[in-house]
């Protein structure tokens, strides 16, 4: 039995005072969310907020990106694993595809920073997913296989993917309101667990794989229900504390 995970990606949203307002409302509400794994990803400048506010509760701290390279060092502008362990935060979210498309991520760099999160021992939320013309053109899991393939040909590929969580966001459901049916996304996440089948039966069977994109109160409990979903990555209703608790208490169920 794989526990679900519900894991709100804040993206480039908030200020202090919305920081509070929405992890106050969020505390007080997750503890009817039992048997659900909580996450919520701030950016970088508020996990320092986030990680005094949240002490105590059962809800996790992940980060939206980090830095390929660990230690510290001349690179301007990031941030390294160790930084994001030192602020508390647990996770991290590897290739979003708005890093991926707007920032030029490509597989190589998506892949190195999952396996430098790993190893510093936070728990990559690897992001995959085909666009709207991949899809439209028979591609989709062509795509999603080489965004795997990245991490899985190298040496210590296997080892971070074991570590990770994965989350399928096709891109054209992105912000979008236009959701993958449950059908789409379950199609997409058998392919993957069967994918991680060929390196080990019980990497397939212990990894969790989470649906994003334009999850809302109201398809949530639906896309849960399927097989291989094990949970939801959630922008946009991830920034209303009773939307994105409604969410958690569909995967509770
Ligand atoms: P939306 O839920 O706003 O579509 O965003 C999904 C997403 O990109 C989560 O990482």
């Amino acid at each position: 039995m794989r526990r679900p995970i519900v894991a709100g990606n804040w993206k480039m949203h908030g200020s202090r005072a919305f920081v509070s307002e929405l992890l106050a409302g969020i505390k007080e509400g997750v503890t009817a969310c039992e048997g659900v794994e909580v996450i919520v990803c701030p950016p970088f400048v508020y996990l320092d907020q986030a990680a005094s506010l949240l002490e105590g509760a059962r809800v996790a701290l992940g980060a939206q990106n980090l830095c390929q390279v660990s230690g510290q060092g001349a690179y301007t502008g990031e941030i390294s694993c160790d930084m994001l362990r030192d602020m508390g935060a647990g996770h991290v979210i590897v290739g979003h595809s708005e890093r991926r498309n707007i920032y030029g991520e490509s597989d190589a760099l998506v892949a190195e920073k999952a396996i430098v999160a790993a190893a510093a021992g936070l728990t990559p939320i690897l992001c995959v997913g085909e666009l709207l013309e991949e899809r439209e053109s028979g591609q989709t899991e062509q795509v999603v296989g080489r965004q795997l393939d990245a991490l899985l040909q190298r040496e210590e590929g296997a080892a971070a993917l074991e570590k990770s969580v994965i989350a399928y966001e096709p891109v054209w459901a992105i912000g979008t309101g236009r959701t993958a049916t449950p059908e789409q996304a379950q199609e997409v996440h058998a392919y993957i667990r069967q994918r991680l089948a060929q390196i080990s039966q019980n990497l397939a069977d212990g990894a969790r794989i989470l649906y994003g994109g334009s999850v809302k109160p109201g398809n949530a409990a639906e896309l849960f229900g399927m097989a291989d979903i094990d949970g939801g990555l959630i922008g946009g209703a991830s920034l209303k504390a009773g939307d994105f608790l409604a969410i958690c208490r569909a995967a509770a169920s």
